[in-house]
């Protein structure tokens, strides 16, 4: 079994490699990712010397060196976690969004249907189906509440999730979606809130919550993610949707305490700050069909699952310390000002 895995150099790919290599030790896993801002080779280091593990430099919006590779490798399962993941990123910029997230998805799905595959998998969000309100917590995403988006990044998203199902109809590929919510865990890019706000606390520098902080996410530790996907690709029905995410709803600024708390930092470092426009209210997955048709259920809970993340951040300073005082700093610095 070979399985491509896009993004891999990155957050939840990185985590899925090393959760693949371990669980499968006779599965070649090859790595397709472009090494952008956000992808980080040094992530991989516990994996650069197993046999069954090849890293490949590519953009997946390079049709031609897409497909030799898969005339070369002949995957049986292509995971695609590559994109442009950041909505403020999306705010500022959108065009990387879209030749990326839609163009790239849709080179990716063209060399299957040239070279022939057991499963392409897309990973997409629940942002998808736009946002709640906050004042109906009776309401959840269900794979069928209506795509309606709210940002650039989401509208890419969207675009690549909706051209999955459509390869799925007109061509019969076998495609599966998952929509899944806010992850956290070990080598999350220190521009996404949590790890953001981890690093920018052990720093003493003060802590950039948006609006009034009661925007709410639905947090699902990485790993849980990665065991969903695990079971989609194996025992998923192509051509459908799953939405993942584990009823872990937390208001932005009760994340922003507990990790002041968790690091023994002061909450007058907290610094309200102008919203992100277009800011999505509140998110919630209701993840009955995975449960129902392929038994996931999230393991780690939030208390658990926050403490192993500030654990990781604290051993772990150089992989951050690094990203933030290279590239990214320009980043921080247009975004936030200077510190
Ligand atoms: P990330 O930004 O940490 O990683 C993205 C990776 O893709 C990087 O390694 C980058 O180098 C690579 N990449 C970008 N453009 C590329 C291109 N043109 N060709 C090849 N590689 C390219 O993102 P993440 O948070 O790990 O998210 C991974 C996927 O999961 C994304 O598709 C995202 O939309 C989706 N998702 C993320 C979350 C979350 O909470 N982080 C939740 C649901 C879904
Ligand atoms: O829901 C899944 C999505 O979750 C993924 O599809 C995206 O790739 C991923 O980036 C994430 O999107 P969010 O916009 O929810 O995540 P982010 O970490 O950027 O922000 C989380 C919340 O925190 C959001 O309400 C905005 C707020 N925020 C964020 C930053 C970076 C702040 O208040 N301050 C900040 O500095």
């Amino acid at each position: 079994m070979t399985i491509f895995v896009t993004g891999g150099a990155g957050f939840i790919g990185s985590n899925f490699i090393f959760h693949i290599l371990k669980k499968y030790p006779d599965y070649r896993v090859v790595c397709l990712d472009k090494l952008t801002y956000a992808g980080n080779l040094s992530t991989l280091a516990s994996v650069t010397g197993n046999k069954n593990f090849r890293f490949v430099k590519i953009d997946i919006c390079d049709r031609q060196s897409v497909f030799n590779l898969f005339k070369e490798e002949k995957p049986d399962i292509v995971v695609n976690f590559a994109a442009e993941s950041h909505v403020d990123r999306s705010i500022a910029d959108p065009e990387i969004f879209l030749k990326t997230n839609i163009i790239g998805t849709a080179t990716l799905m063209d060399a299957c249907r040239e070279y022939g595959i057991k499963r392409f998998h897309q990973v997409s969000t629940d942002e998808v189906y736009g946002d709640l309100p906050l004042d109906r917590p009776d309401l959840f995403f269900t794979e069928n509440t209506p795509i309606h988006t709210s940002s650039p990044y989401s509208s890419s998203k969207a675009a690549a999730d909706l051209l999955a199902l459509a390869y799925y109809r007109t061509y019969g590929l076998p495609v599966t979606v998952s929509r899944c919510s806010n992850n956290y865990g070990p080598y999350h890019f220190p521009e996404k809130l949590i790890p953001l706000m981890i690093a920018n606390a052990l720093n003493d520098k003060p802590l950039p919550v948006y609006g009034t902080g009661e925007n709410v996410r639905d947090w699902l530790y990485v790993e849980d993610h990665c065991k969903a996907i695990d079971l989609i690709i194996h025992k998923g029905r192509a051509g459908e949707v799953y939405n993942v995410g584990g009823h872990n709803e937390m208001r932005n600024i009760d994340i922003v305490k507990l990790i002041c708390k968790e690091l023994g930092k002061p909450e007058s470092l907290i610094t309200y700050v102008s919203d992100r426009k277009g800011h999505d209210l509140r998110y919630a997955i209701d993840p009955t069909k995975i449960h129902a048709e392929l038994g996931w259920l999230p393991e780690t809970k939030f208390a658990d699952g926050i403490k192993k993340t500030v654990k990781w951040y604290l051993e772990n300073r150089k992989w951050w310390e690094d990203i933030i005082s290279g590239e990214y700093k320009n980043y921080y610095e247009k975004m936030y000002g200077k510190a």
